[in-house]
């Protein structure tokens, strides 16, 4: 079945803006929306194409996540150095009451790169304590979205899931569209730190914009420490980090018949302390040139060009409080880890 999205907002949107989603229904309980694949492979080989091409090159963090990379993100988080994943963990289960005291009994959750879910769970177990039924809308990039969401539906027998396969941008305004529900955004896993400065404000106007007054919004927040820490978290021992890196060569291989030779590349990454901010480069170990079919533009490597691939910004506590401020969003609590690496802040549109 076909599904074209209307937005609320048509005077402010082109013809262009309207998506083609269609929608797959797993069983009574599970459900998903994703953009026809015609449109999705034009935007991948458009925005790879430019960006390869633009110097200093670059490739998109979003399109990391094929199956293969999910799968690999999910190995990077269990790994001892990605102190990431256990620290918001430990937030997560710390505040389980405590969150509960914010939380309307109508309220849904709604999370930006839901990625496996395997945080969620923390969430939906809150939920389920407060309500007979619990409504889940996560949106992702990624096909990891089909199978994640099945899981969930194993564990969570009565859960009402409705996902959205697409960018986080499409996948608020599907939400803002959708009904007068209150909603708890979540957006974990300081995912908003690959964002520039700008990018994110204009992100964080962008989420306050729509929120309606009963929604909360929790989002997750690396915070700045020890460079050698967040260097090694980055530049692991068993070189997982690595390969989730050059697996985006491998993609645009498989997807775009380009010919990238992964032995000529290696993962390269570094803290720059200056931006705060760890930033992520595929390095050329010699001149070469690549080719993508569709495309007539040869691209041509000097040896040790970088292709940058991800920033991962850090930040302060200060930092977080004017961004948010700064987007109209009031912050009713951040909780940070026993060891202060990472923040978790519950906020509301001012
Ligand atoms: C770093 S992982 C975080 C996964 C999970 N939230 C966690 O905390 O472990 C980022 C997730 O966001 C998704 N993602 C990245 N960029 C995206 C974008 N622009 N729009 C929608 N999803 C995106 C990826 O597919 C991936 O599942």
């Amino acid at each position: 079945m076909h599904v074209k999205m209307r937005f609320s907002n048509m005077n402010s949107k082109t013809i262009q803006d309207q998506i083609t989603y269609q929608k797959t229904v797993i069983n009574e309980n599970l459900r998903y929306f994703k953009p026809s694949t015609v449109k999705k492979q034009k935007t991948f080989l458009d925005e790879i194409t430019l960006s390869l091409n633009n110097i200093p090159r670059s490739i998109n963090p979003k399109f990391f996540y094929d199956n293969t990379g999910s799968k690999l993100f999910d190995e990077i988080c269990s790994l001892p150095e990605y102190y990431l994943y256990n620290s918001e963990i430990e937030i997560l289960n710390n505040i389980k009451k405590e969150i509960k005291l914010h939380i309307d009994s109508e309220i849904r959750l709604v999370e930006l790169g839901s990625g496996s879910s395997i945080k969620t769970r923390i969430l939906l177990d809150t939920l389920y304590n407060l309500q007979t039924s619990v409504e889940y809308f996560p949106i992702d990039i990624s096909d990891i979205l089909s199978f994640s969401t099945k899981e969930l539906c194993n564990i969570y027998n009565d859960l009402k899931i409705t996902g959205i396969i697409d960018t986080y941008e499409n996948g608020l305004n599907f939400i803002e569209d959708y009904d007068n529900k209150p909603n708890l955004i979540s957006f974990l896993g300081s995912s908003f730190g690959n964002f520039n400065h700008l990018e994110g404000s204009q992100f964080l106007k962008t989420i306050s914009d729509m929120m309606k007054e009963s929604d909360l919004f929790l989002i997750g927040f690396d915070l700045k420490k020890d460079k050698s820490i967040l260097q090694n978290a980055y530049n692991d021992s068993k070189g997982i980090t690595a390969k989730f890196n050059l697996n985006v060569l491998k993609r645009i291989n498989t997807e775009l018949n380009a010919d990238f030779d992964l032995t000529k590349f290696s993962h390269h990454s570094v803290y720059n302390e200056l931006d705060g901010r760890i930033e992520m480069y595929l390095k050329s170990l010699c001149a070469q040139t690549v080719k993508i079919p569709d495309v007539n533009i040869p691209i041509n490597l000097l040896k040790d060009e970088l292709i940058h691939t991800e920033n991962s910004y850090k930040f302060s506590i200060p930092q977080i409080e004017s961004k948010l401020e700064d987007a109209d969003i009031g912050i009713k609590k951040i909780w940070c880890d026993s060891r202060n690496y990472f923040a978790l802040v519950l906020g509301q549109k001012i």
